[in-house]
């Protein structure tokens, strides 16, 4: 069987296989990478408790396999090219052979600041090399990382270090994203005010900006790398060791630390990166994703070096300094394939093509889409004018919780259709479900997404509340892992997404929990309570639409709204702020309390008629009090 599927019918073919022999198919990838000790038991599991164990017994270092096995062949081969957020600065190629270095030199700086097998690091850093250098590191010594998307507040950062226990931050002193300052140091030491598990800081120098040091915790990243060793052999680890936390939201107001573990991840992340993207090896793959969140982490970092690919990383935005940058980078570094999200591609379509007039996009030759649905409309203009008709785009559908894509095209070999997330990967077993929670077998159907056997990239549990993950993922439905989005599977058995069926929103793809706003927006004294929802945006997919019970003090309203998204901004980031707050008397509400959202998700598209039955309401005048505010 080969590594990478080549025609429509060798997918075909194994993905058959894959599903009839799961054993003997995911044991086969498994043999492309270089293990200490093979696994006694390739997989053992139940969605009961849940339990899910891939290549028991296995010995390995994951960057064995990222950097070490590479030097042969691919030692001068660029690994990261980096584009930083300012266009007159240098760029940055960092090769598999300097990469390796770097890891084991910074692997060493850990151990000298204490960090030991097991250990929990919270990396808050912006998009540069030394971020990769820093997860890699802390592989490499078997410490698990908990990286930490740049956009979150300092509390955000504090609720991360404490549920997860870390013992260091790796920060930098400040990055420019735009034209915007985000002094990263200063945020840690606001969220290190509420922390007392942290005994060391390293701060990489990025811009000069005034931090203060505290003598006792803090070190510059350039003074202890300079002190250490260049060799740091890696530390042989168990194949379901923990490799790393990744907080995400759920329908609860706190969010859950998802864990994925070595040996599974790696496979899964080299494999659907091969196949997907149809990496080449001279190719140039661009992700425009953040490194804070999963797409970052499996394909811009583990995805591409497991595959010895050269991977393009972009500190900036791609609006700075203008609409046309994401495109003149493409240009300048000649990327083959570009992956982003659509909230990415409505905003840059709606600049205006003239920021892609005048590029030459010709190197160009796959495309990708993530984290949202993307509408008909972005599609076509991402086809039409970036990819010129020539280039096949992959609309991936994945989660946090799935460690890799599940359901995509493969780039040129398997059919593509504006929409759809098309067909799952090899060893991917989805069943649609109806709320009786019956799989509904054929063509022509939808309901929830769920996914009726194990994947090696699976999570296998929520940080520190193994129960949480059971009954969020494995209780809904009966020996099934349930993905909380619905989905199609149409006349010709192609998977379509429709969204999330939870409490669950997509902002610009970022994800984000009603109830986390809601939390945040009632910590304002003048706030009794609130409910969010979200609204159709046509840039960032869904806005944030909050109502809000307020007390009979508030006299100045417009001051009230500045303060709850100040609020919301200093408690998630401001990236979760309500786009549009109604203050209202009452919520509509079940007699049993439950807040009827699917009345308000109405309302707050204007749809004041037609609200569906309202008669288990509490009280139904509220309703109408709420709308006529609207009309
Ligand atoms: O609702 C789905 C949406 O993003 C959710 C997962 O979010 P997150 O864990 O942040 O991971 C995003 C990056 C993988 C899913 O439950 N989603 C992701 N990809 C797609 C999508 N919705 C539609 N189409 C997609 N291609």
């Amino acid at each position: 069987m080969n590594y990478q599927i080549k025609s429509i019918e060798e997918y075909k073919e194994t993905y058959k296989y894959s599903i009839e022999n799961p054993e003997e198919f995911w044991a086969e990838i498994a043999n492309n990478f270089i293990w200490h000790k093979k696994w006694d038991k390739v997989l053992e599991w139940n969605f009961t408790e849940p339990k899910v164990e891939w290549y028991k017994g296995a010995k390995l270092n994951i960057t064995e396999n990222c950097l070490d096995r590479h030097l042969e062949k691919l030692k001068d081969k660029t690994a990261i090219i980096w584009e930083p957020n300012n266009p007159e600065e240098k760029t940055r190629n960092i090769t598999y052979g300097e990469l390796h270095k770097d890891v084991c030199r910074f692997a060493n700086v850990l151990k000298n600041n204490g960090v030991k097998k097991g250990d929990r690091i919270c990396i808050y850093m912006p998009m540069i090399p030394e971020l990769t250098v820093a997860i890699l590191a802390c592989a490499r010594i078997g410490a698990i990382h908990s990286v930490v998307f740049g956009g979150f507040s300092s509390k955000s950062i504090a609720d991360r270090i404490v549920d997860a226990q870390c013992s260091m931050v790796i920060t930098a002193d400040g990055v420019y994203r735009g034209n915007k300052l985000i002094a990263l140091k200063n945020i840690v030491d606001e969220a290190l005010r509420n922390c007392n598990t942290i005994k060391k800081v390293i701060v990489y120098k990025r811009i000069g900006n005034n931090v203060v040091m505290n003598n006792e915790t803090d070190v510059w990243w350039h003074d202890e790398f300079e002190k250490a060793d260049k060799i740091c052999a890696a530390e042989i680890m168990d194949a379901e060791d923990m490799l790393f936390i990744l907080y995400t939201s759920g329908s609860t107001g706190k969010p859950k630390g998802v864990v994925h573990t070595i040996a599974g991840y790696m496979v899964f992340a080299s494999y659907t990166f091969a196949n997907v993207f149809q990496y080449e090896s001279n190719e140039i793959f661009f992700c425009t994703a953040d490194i804070g969140w999963v797409t970052g982490h499996t394909y811009i970092v583990y995805g591409p070096l497991l595959t010895g690919a050269t991977c393009l990383m972009f500190e900036g935005i791609p609006t700075y300094p203008d609409a046309g940058r994401l495109w003149q980078v493409v240009e300048k570094h000649k990327v083959n394939t570009l992956y982003t999200a659509p909230t990415a591609i409505r905003s840059l379509m709606q600049a205006g093509i003239e920021f892609v007039n005048g590029k030459n996009l010709d190197t160009l030759k796959k495309l990708g889409s993530v984290g949202e649905p993307i509408n008909e409309e972005a599609w076509h203009w991402y086809n039409t004018n970036i990819g010129k008709g020539k280039c096949p785009i992959v609309d991936t559908w994945w989660q946090t919780e799935t460690g890799g894509i599940m359901i995509s095209p493969l780039a040129g070999i398997t059919p593509t259709i504006p929409s759809f997330a098309m067909l799952p990967l090899p060893g991917i077993q989805l069943a649609i479900v109806n709320t009786q929670g019956e799989e509904l077998k054929g063509n022509d159907v939808s309901g929830d997404l769920c996914i009726k056997f194990p994947w090696p990239g699976i999570l296998r549990t929520t940080y520190g509340n193994h129960e949480r993950c059971r009954t969020n993922y494995f209780a809904t439905y009966k020996n099934m892992y349930y993905t909380g989005d619905g989905c199609i599977r149409d006349i010709n058995g192609y998977y379509r997404i429709t969204g999330r069926a939870d409490d669950v929103l997509k902002v610009s793809g970022h994800r984000i929990g009603t109830a986390e706003v809601e939390n945040a927006i009632d910590l304002h004294h003048n706030v009794i309570e609130s409910a969010v929802v979200a609204f159709p945006h046509n840039i960032k997919g869904q806005g944030i639409y909050a109502f809000v019970i307020c007390s009979n003090e508030t006299k100045d309203f417009e001051k009230l709204k500045s303060e709850i998204t100040n609020l919301v901004s200093e408690e998630i980031g401001s990236f979760a702020k309500p786009e549009r707050i109604q203050f209202v008397n009452g919520l509509p509400k079940t007699r049993s309390g439950k807040i009827m959202r699917r009345i308000l998700r109405k309302i707050a598209v204007g749809e004041t008629e037609n609200l569906g039955d309202t008669t288990t309401l509490l009280d139904p005048a509220i309703v109408e009090e709420i709308c006529k505010v609207i009309l």
